[in-house]
């Protein structure tokens, strides 16, 4: 089963039951899906496993304490909250199910729970009689109505000796159930070409021209459009990227390179999303040797690469295009201007500096097309999961 969990930043938080044994498990799989693992054990999950192999599987310290002033200075828990893409509770106690339902804030999990805007998902983990307690159901039925999404548990022989429901489903099925929180049909059978990353323009054979593109936003949108159900390819210049499972990819290293290969994709492509930071000009002579530092000025002659969201603007039937610009300056006359000039449906119009946009790891944009729509600063797997919702309405409303 394919799984939607890459570059997704899991908090799992590990609660005092036996089953904590099989939570390493779950972080090893998770952290081989492409996820980000940070976990959050209570001190009762601790007499279970220790905290140094949650430390030494998710490579990253465990959260233990509400008011530890090392840990908060590092990420402080209002932080982890904010940092999550979902919060997994696996094992689930009857004891955290009850605090939950609650809404205690009594330690350091319980804070981030309900501190944190992401999703919770809760795998339980106990007893048989007392999964079936009433005070247990009533507490699971609390939980339902907030929308906390429970997994499991699964029926069969205990810990304990006992035989019934109460044992944690197991981590494979877990992950399952998580990938399915990513993954919706907004795309779904669509086919979707993206370009990404930067373009290398050589001027000898150890030298060439670029830009500070890290391939970041374009990998991020194939990855998201890929969870919408598209058939996504994905056109990246040289970037340091892991390439990811399940969409096909096309390595270039020049403009005319990814030029030459949008155009071979480009037929029967629903929507181009032109992400790549395209070299705008190429060395008009490529020295076949390394050029040897013995003039004290030299010159480059430049000349145009071709523009490639430009030309695939002017095919015809065209794809639904989908461009961005990053500028310094004048972000919003810019964008529009090269958004009518290129043909496009849509700009995403992000400003360049040290914090923001290129090589970095959150953008903050403004969408441009039928309607306005700015989205703030954000990790880019997470921007790149809004706007592929939101090409995906515009491409269905324009058809
Ligand atoms: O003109 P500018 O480079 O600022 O335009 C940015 C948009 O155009 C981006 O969507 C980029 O991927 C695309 N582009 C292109 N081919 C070029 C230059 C830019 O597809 N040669």
């Amino acid at each position: 089963m394919a799984l939607f969990l890459a570059n997704k930043r899991i908090l799992l938080g590990v609660t005092g039951s036996i089953a904590a044994y099989k939570s390493p498990e779950i972080v090893r799989r998770l952290r081989e899906s492409g996820a980000v693992v940070r976990v959050a054990m209570t001190e009762n999950a601790q007499r279970f496993i220790t905290p140094l192999t949650m430390q030494a599987v998710s490579g990253y310290p465990v959260h233990q304490e509400l008011f530890d002033l090392q840990a908060e200075a590092a990420m402080g828990h209002i932080e982890l909250a904010r940092w999550a893409d979902v919060v997994l509770v696996a094992p689930a106690t009857a004891d955290f199910m009850a605090r939950l339902a609650n809404g205690n804030a009594d330690d350091l999990l319980t804070t981030v729970c309900l501190a944190t805007k992401a999703p919770l998902m809760i795998a339980p983990a106990m007893n048989q009689g007392m999964w079936q307690h009433v005070l247990t159901q009533e507490n699971l039925q609390i939980l339902q109505r907030k929308r906390i999404q429970v997994v499991g548990p699964s029926e069969g022989s205990q810990a304990c000796g006992d035989i019934g429901p109460g044992r944690m489903i197991e981590p494979v099925e877990i992950l399952e159930k998580l990938s399915g929180l990513f993954a919706h049909g907004g795309m779904a059978g669509l086919r979707v070409l993206v370009t990404a990353g930067p373009t290398h323009e050589a001027i000898d054979p150890v030298r060439f021209i670029s830009n500070g593109s890290s391939g970041k936003m374009g990998y991020a949108l194939a990855e998201a459009a890929h969870e919408a159900g598209a058939i996504v390819t994905l056109i990246s210049g040289p970037v340091v990227i892991r390439e990811p499972e399940q969409i096909e990819c096309v390595h270039v290293i020049t403009a005319n390179e990814m030029y030459d290969a949008v155009m071979r994709k480009i037929i029967d492509c629903d929507i181009f999303l032109a992400v790549a930071a395209v070299g705008d000009y190429r060395s008009k002579t490529i020295a076949k040797q390394k050029i040897h530092k013995d003039q004290a000025a030299m010159l480059l002659e430049l000349e145009r690469n071709p523009d490639i969201v430009g030309s695939v603007g002017k095919l015809s039937p065209k794809p639904f295009i989908v461009g961005f610009a990053a500028e310094t300056e004048n972000l919003l006359e810019q964008a529009e201007a090269k958004r009518k000039r290129k043909n496009m449906d849509m700009i995403v119009a992000n400003r360049v500096d040290t914090k923001v946009g290129m090589g970095t790891d959150d953008n903050e944009v403004m969408v441009l097309g039928e309607k306005r729509v700015s989205l703030p600063l954000m990790p880019k797997q997470k921007l790149a999961r809004e706007l592929i919702m939101m090409i995906a309405s515009a491409y269905q409303a324009k058809q």
